[in-house]
């Protein structure tokens, strides 16, 4: 048990003493002076607190994880460490970070920073090449998403670049400059020359992170790092909420104030972050982050290579897990409609060992779910062989980090020209994400590409579900949206092989 724990802020060590189990990373940086990280929604939404950390691979490799440090409870970052955008460029004399590439304003908070003792990636003095072609295409103006997007397209800068410019930049908002010159910065940036610092330190290995049992003011973080410790502490704590990501839970706690007097967190255990193929399945660790998943199981599955770019930004992704996903049991929570039309399952373990359950028999109402109170979700089980037409929709009122309003997975599996199987998954239709069951029966046999087949589905989908008004649209949308994209699904998959 310890009332302290350090890591790395700014590539210099940082002890934290005393400090709330409930404080954010975000309020933490702040309060020490380092102001450059905004806090705006303090729900995930804007990226104006964008920092990164430095993660590592499944080979041991560092690389850099773009998060929003308004979603980071500060314990889970215990051991590891942190860049700021004060860390960017500066040295003595400027501490240029973003926010002051363009503005006196923040030029404070920079050197504020400075004097708070950060190093700097950039080689001292210098504007880093991300804040340069920022300068460069005037893409800065009131600056205060600009650090933010700064530290997104810095991971973006030494990551693979395999995300668009668009989507590397999804979880940044910018109210005044208009996104185009910041598209265009991360469409034009120059590869990191070979003197860069950050390219540098990710040469060097990345450590565990290590057990803690933190405690403040009679709250408590654990975080275990094996599976028997998870599960003795479930066990003894049922309470305490597993904090994997901590975007659904920390928004809860910034909103609403939801506190709690144990957490667990599940980001030192490495158990849950394995991803493997067992006979004809993908096991992928309930704590693996989603940008793990879409980077490992890239092209492997189909369906979740279409889920991914839909699925909030780069900045959730890098935290966010498919078992904070699915037991949050959301109606409108992406994962499930995807993980149901690949009939996924789940490994369920408690101290008393591990069960399996198909997770068309997980959601048991509204956000409630067949998970015991000493149970963890450990693993999802995905079938390896792809279905022979799948597609996934997403409704939303804008393309990019939104949430549906009716979301639709379709999986259908044909032979000789008829459907061995089909499973149609919706979200945002009912209490929580549902199977069109009878549809799915009526598809079972019958010539694939036949309008008479989808006839004789429509008015099964169409009388499916008895979805609810609300903000994001009204029944009678969603009832439409039904059909629709069963149509949709169709016309794109169907029709040519009629
Ligand atoms: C800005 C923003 C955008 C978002 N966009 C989307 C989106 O597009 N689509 C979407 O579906 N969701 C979205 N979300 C919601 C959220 O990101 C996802 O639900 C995410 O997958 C939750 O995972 P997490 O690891 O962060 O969960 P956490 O917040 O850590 O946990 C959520 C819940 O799951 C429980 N839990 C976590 N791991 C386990 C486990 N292994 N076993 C049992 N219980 C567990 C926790 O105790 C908690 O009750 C968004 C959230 C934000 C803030
Ligand atoms: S303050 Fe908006 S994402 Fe963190
Ligand atoms: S420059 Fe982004 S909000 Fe003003």
């Amino acid at each position: 048990m310890s009332d302290a724990y350090s890591f790395l802020l700014n590539g210099r060590p940082e002890r934290v003493v005393g400090v709330d189990v409930h404080t954010t990373l975000l309020s933490y940086l702040r309060a020490r002076g380092l102001t450059g990280s905004k806090e705006s929604c303090a729900e995930g939404e804007c990226g104006a607190c964008a920092v990164v950390m430095i993660g590592r691979d499944e080979h041991g490799a560092a690389r850099l994880e773009p998060v929003n440090a308004c979603l980071v409870l500060l314990p889970a970052v215990a051991g590891r460490e942190v860049w700021t955008v004060e860390g960017v460029a500066g040295g003595a004399a400027g501490a240029v970070v973003a926010g002051a590439a363009g503005h006196a304003g923040n030029a404070g908070h920079a050197n504020a920073a400075g004097a708070a003792g950060a190093a700097a990636v950039a080689g001292a003095g210098g504007l880093h090449p991300v804040q340069a072609a920022i300068v460069e295409a005037g893409a800065s103006q009131c600056g205060y998403c600009t650090p933010g997007f700064v530290m997104s397209l810095l991971a973006h800068y030494h990551g693979d670049r395999r995300a668009t410019a668009v989507h590397a930049l999804s979880g940044n908002l910018c109210r005044c400059t208009g996104y185009r010159p910041l598209r265009d910065v991360a469409e034009r940036l120059p590869l990191p020359a070979e003197d860069d610092a950050m390219a540098h330190r990710l040469t060097r290995a990345v450590p565990d992170v290590e057990r803690l049992h933190y405690v403040q003011d009679g709250a408590v973080f654990w975080r275990p790092t094996t599976l028997s410790e998870v599960l003795a502490l479930r066990d003894r704590h049922p309470e305490a909420p597993l904090l994997a990501g901590g975007t659904d839970l920390v928004v809860a706690l910034n909103q609403d104030g939801v506190c709690h007097s144990g957490w667990i967190g599940l980001d030192g255990v490495e158990a849950l972050r394995t991803l493997r193929r067992d006979g004809d399945h993908w096991v992928v660790g309930a704590a693996l982050p989603l940008a793990d998943i879409e980077r490992r199981l890239s092209g492997a599955v189909p369906l979740l290579d279409a889920l991914w770019p839909l699925f909030a930004s780069p900045l959730i992704r890098a935290r966010a897990t498919l078992g904070g996903n699915l037991a949050t049991a959301s109606p409108v929570g992406d994962g499930a409609p995807v993980l149901l039309a690949l009939e996924a399952s789940l490994d369920l373990a408690s101290v008393g060992g591990t069960r399996r359950l198909p997770l068309d028999a997980f959601f048991t109402g509204y956000r409630k779910t067949a998970i015991a109170a000493d149970e963890i979700i450990e693993a999802v089980r995905v079938p390896a062989l792809p279905p022979t037409h799948a597609r996934f929709y997403k409704v939303t009122k804008r393309p990019l980090d939104d949430i549906a309003s009716v979301a639709a997975a379709f999986a259908v599996h044909v032979e000789r020209g008829r459907v061995a199987r089909a499973r149609l998954a919706y979200g945002g239709v009912a209490p929580t994400p549902v199977r069109a069951h009878e549809a799915e029966a009526a598809l079972a046999g019958a010539p694939w590409g036949d309008p008479a087949t989808l006839a004789r589905v429509r008015p099964l989908l169409d009388a499916a579900f008895t979805p609810i008004d609300d903000h994001r649209a009204s029944a009678a949308y969603r009832r439409a949206m039904v059909v629709r994209l069963f149509e949709k699904f169709w016309n794109e998959c169907a029709e040519a092989a009629a």
